[in-house]
């Protein structure tokens, strides 16, 4: 697998939190507390991207050279399952903005289908970091998608924040975009014929919302 843009989580809770969303025995709760947690740990890990400018200010005992981010933060949610990760992300961003891609994969050819885009039109595009939500990276090719639709809007800056990868959805993304990192709180082995990450988690979209 040749991609060099890939950050694994590396903590305990990240891979205690991970066995027991993979647990086929956990109830949707449960699911929903764990991938709710993964999610802010995800995103306070992917917050490393941004970058600061100095900021002056007045403390109540004397002046201070502080700093701010200088980036508009937008998340993109992948519709469904790519809303199991927002609520942490907002928790850490809580002034992002958020834009919505609604894609589903065809069942039969395993190809992203895309019914749904809404983007923020935003001035300063070229401050702008765009983090896309997607928890598994399997084909890679509902993500892929959302990148290519960001770029056509001119969004320089993108990173995939998903819980689960397959080498081949990690390998697709660096083919098609090299520019763009993905953090993961895994890497599995491979994919298997259905298109399922092994040894996965399910259908994350089902186990989220209880389908
Ligand atoms: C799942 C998941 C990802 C996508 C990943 O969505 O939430 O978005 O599959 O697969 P890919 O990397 O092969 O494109 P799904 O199509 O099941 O839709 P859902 O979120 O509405 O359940
Ligand atoms: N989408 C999921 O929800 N799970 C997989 O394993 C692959 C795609």
């Amino acid at each position: 697998m040749s991609f060099k843009k890939l950050v694994i989580l590396k903590h305990p809770l990240v891979d205690d939190y991970i066995t027991r969303i993979r647990d086929r025995r956990t109830s949707y709760f449960d699911f929903r507390l764990y991938v709710d947690k993964l999610s802010f740990m995800l995103a306070y890990e992917t917050a490393r991207e941004l970058s600061l400018k100095s900021r002056k200010i007045k403390t109540p005992l004397c002046d201070f050279n502080g700093c701010e981010v200088t980036e508009n933060i937008v998340l993109v949610p992948i519709l469904r399952a790519g809303l199991g990760l927002l609520n942490g992300f907002n928790r850490v961003f809580p002034y992002a903005i958020v834009s919505h891609i609604g894609i589903y994969r065809n069942e039969e050819n395993l190809k992203p289908i895309k019914y749904y885009f809404k983007f923020p039109r935003l001035r300063l595009k070229r401050n702008t970091i765009v983090y896309i939500l997607d928890p598994m990276l399997a084909t890679g090719g509902s993500a892929e998608c959302t990148v290519s639709e960001l770029k056509k809007i001119g969004v320089k800056k993108i990173i995939i924040a998903s819980l689960v990868c397959a080498p081949e959805g990690v390998t697709e993304i660096g083919r098609k975009h090299k520019d763009v990192k993905v953090y993961t709180c895994a890497l599995d082995k491979k994919l298997n014929k259905s298109g399922y990450i092994v040894p996965g988690l399910g259908d994350a979209g089902d186990r989220l919302f209880g389908t």
